[in-house]
């Protein structure tokens, strides 16, 4: 009953946006995305060379700095964040204290929020020394809390970290060795995970990282903003969509019996509002730059590790047929980056649950970056949408007897 048109010329200036979709809501020399034309870049640097020649400390020292870092500057940022692996103990016990099947990106949350509490040595937004720590603590520490989340869902005894090794491979060995016998990372599997986490370094004004902005906006230390990014994360549509795809994969398997094209039959007829899980994309109208990326590593990944999933089989199929069916092509759906993910994950170790977690490892050095833009830019201002006004007009308050 509420004419929208009607209403936005009572309410003057404001507009009506829902999603954001045609909305900026800051200016950022980040990151640049042509989603018509399937282009990324980080300052300016295109995401398949970062991908192909950069590492995940390199790339992040570039978007949170802005410039790619000289020899000695990155053996100083590798140097910082080595010697802020560890947890405090008592952090270890709020952990310990969680029900062993939470999710991990709970775990992780929570835990970056409890980081405030644990380091108020570095909580102001202005003290330019003072980010500067939270930033390499942040970077250092979450590998570590995202290895306890796992080990604590297994069961399993926590590693403390090895600071011989770098980011990735400390991380690898925290997830899946043990404390008495010695963890012989997996070149192929380092070398994967950390190009997966260059991919997913930054995304311009996604869910995440528009909540890491909205909560920063506000004055919220670097600890709080970036927890209530990992939340937003987690959400299906968002990242949580790379451990939704092997659920799909595997109901497509059991509901279906294997039969790829009932299954996209059903997406077309919008049953049960089941979506193609990894497709489609509020930005790319064409093929995401990291899902090609992405696919080309997930063939070479589980060939060289010997692992034959015929989920691989499966999810090249579903592109195949997505990519020719008038369904997808009109609304111009494309894989995005975490169609494959999962399935390089899963060949790797990691249980689904985990899939999302490593999404969130890869995306911090991008919060971080937007987070810290914002706070330096003079022009910022506390988030605050506006809203049209749909509910009732002015009544009388009716006692509770008289209902
Ligand atoms: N499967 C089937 N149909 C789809 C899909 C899909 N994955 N995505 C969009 N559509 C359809 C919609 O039903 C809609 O159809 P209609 O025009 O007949 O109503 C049309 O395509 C447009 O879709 P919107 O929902 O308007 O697109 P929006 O930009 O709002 O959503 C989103 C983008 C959320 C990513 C969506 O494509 C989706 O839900 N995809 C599946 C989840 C996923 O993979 N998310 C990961 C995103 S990438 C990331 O976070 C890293």
């Amino acid at each position: 009953g509420y004419d929208i048109s009607s209403l936005l010329k009572e309410t003057g200036n404001v507009t009506l946006d829902v999603g954001f979709v045609n909305t900026a809501s800051c200016k950022s020399a980040i990151t640049y995305i042509d989603g018509d034309a399937g282009i990324l870049r980080y300052r300016g640097y295109p995401i398949d060379q970062l991908a192909e020649g950069s590492t995940f400390l390199e790339v992040s020292y570039l978007l949170i700095y802005g410039e790619l870092p000289t020899t000695d500057q990155l053996a100083d940022f590798t140097e910082k964040i080595r010697r802020h692996t560890m947890l405090h103990e008592d952090l270890k016990d709020l952990l310990q204290a969680f029900p062993r099947d939470a999710h991990p990106m709970s775990v992780l949350s929570a835990a970056v929020s409890a980081l405030g509490t644990f380091y108020q040595d570095s909580l102001s937004i202005t003290d330019k020394d003072q980010v500067e720590l939270s930033t390499v603590r942040l970077m250092a520490k979450l590998p570590t809390i995202a290895a306890y989340a796992h080990k604590k869902s297994q069961g399993q005894p926590t590693l403390y970290p090895d600071n011989r090794l770098n980011l990735v491979e400390n991380f690898l060995r925290m997830t899946f060795g043990f404390p008495s016998e010695g963890y012989d990372v997996d070149p192929v599997v380092a070398k994967a995970l950390d190009q997966l986490f260059i991919l997913h370094a930054d995304h311009e004004q996604n869910c995440s990282t528009s909540t890491v902005r909205l909560v920063g906006s506000g004055h919220a230390h670097l600890f709080a903003s970036i927890s209530a990014g990992i939340h937003a994360l987690s959400g299906p549509l968002h990242g949580g969509a790379n451990s939704a795809v092997l659920e799909m994969l595997d109901s497509i398997e059991t509901q279906f019996g294997g039969d790829v094209d009932k299954f996209v039959e059903k997406v077309k007829n919008k049953e049960d509002g089941v979506k193609l899980m990894g497709f489609g994309h509020r930005v790319y109208k064409n093929y995401d730059p990291r899902a090609a990326i992405v696919k080309k590593s997930a063939d070479d990944v589980l060939k060289k590790m010997g692992v034959n999933d015929p989920k691989l089989e499966m999810a090249m199929r579903l592109e195949e047929i997505a990519l020719k069916d008038d369904y997808f092509v009109s609304r111009k759906l494309y894989p995005n980056v975490d169609f494959y993910t999962g399935l390089i994950y899963k060949a790797m170790g990691f249980p689904t649950e985990m899939f999302t977690v490593l999404f969130a490892i890869g995306r911090l050095p991008g919060w971080i970056a937007q987070w810290r833009e914002m706070m330096e830019d003079p022009a910022t201002k506390i988030g605050r949408p506006r809203q049209l006004y749909i509910g009732e007009t002015e009544r009388a308050f009716v006692p509770a007897d008289k209902r």
